[in-house]
């Protein structure tokens, strides 16, 4: 059994006190939550103590991004070693997102820095969430399928069988973000059939298999629960909808 998992990606969004808002709002509706799913929050690092520091906040947190280099003279950024020291027994914080599109477009970040990242993840016992996803030009083309695919061998095929085990994929195709327009579930499916073919090629059945696959892109309440049932979409990647608890907990109740 595949793990179902709802991850809200707030971006650049909300400040200290819209933080603590959410999660006490969020806290006082958590027992309309009817599905048995992992859900985790990506604030902006900078509040994810504040989320934590939360009392009864037991939800999953994770970070958005994390440098591809150890440490050293990088000004402004994280390394994976202090997200996981922030949290050391990873009683909280698991995840960190790899790749998201807004990343790959705005800081330049190519298949071989994610692939970096995610190792650096990997060496800090954290999970990334490696995004890929087709521009709007490429599809058109008709050539996602090709474009998706250099992205996971090129981010991720370096790692052997068990390490690839430790992680989550989201396909977030990228004329769907913020853009109000959702692929259709069998667009969906499709790709993430085709991302499970190809998880099969490299590896095997099982090791396909078991990996999670999310679903990102303008999904809201109106359309989450016809995409996730699809055999193939394990969960979502949220971003908007994310942002407000009721909109999120139709969401996740949607799984
Ligand atoms: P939207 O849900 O706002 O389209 O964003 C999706 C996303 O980028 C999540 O990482």
């Amino acid at each position: 059994m595949r793990k179902k998992i709802v991850a809200g990606n707030w971006k650049m969004n909300l400040l200290d006190e819209e933080v603590i808002n959410y999660v006490v709002d969020f806290n006082s509706k958590k027992g309309e939550i009817e599905s048995e799913v992992e859900i985790i929050i990506f604030p902006a690092s900078l509040y994810l103590d504040t989320m934590i520091s939360m009392p009864d906040w037991d939800i999953k947190i994770g970070a958005q991004n994390c440098s591809q280099h150890k440490s050293g003279a990088f000004t402004g950024e994280i390394s994976a070693e202090m997200l996981r020291d922030f949290d050391y027994d990873c009683e909280n914080l698991h995840y960190c997102l790899v790749g998201h599109s807004e990343r790959r477009a705005y800081f330049n970040e190519t298949n071989t820095i994610l692939a970096q990242k995610v190792d650096r993840l990997l060496e800090c016992e954290l999970k990334p969430i490696y995004c890929c996803g087709e521009e709007l030009e490429q599809r058109k083309s008709e050539s996602h399928f090709e474009v998706v695919k250099s992205q996971i061998i090129e981010g991720l095929f370096h790692l052997d069988e068990k390490q690839i085990l430790n992680l989550v994929i989201a396909y977030e195709p990228v004329w769907a973000i913020g853009t109000g327009e959702t692929a259709t579930s069998k667009q969906a499916q499709e790709m993430h059939q085709f991302i499970r073919e190809t998880l099969k090629e490299k590896y095997n059945e099982e090791v396909a298999n078991s990996i999670s696959i999310l679903y990102g892109g303008s999904c809201k309440p109106s359309n989450a629960k016809e995409l996730f049932s699809q055999p193939d979409i394990d969960g979502g990647l949220i971003g908007g909808a994310s942002l407000e608890v009721d909109s999120f907990i139709q969401i996740i109740n949607s799984i």
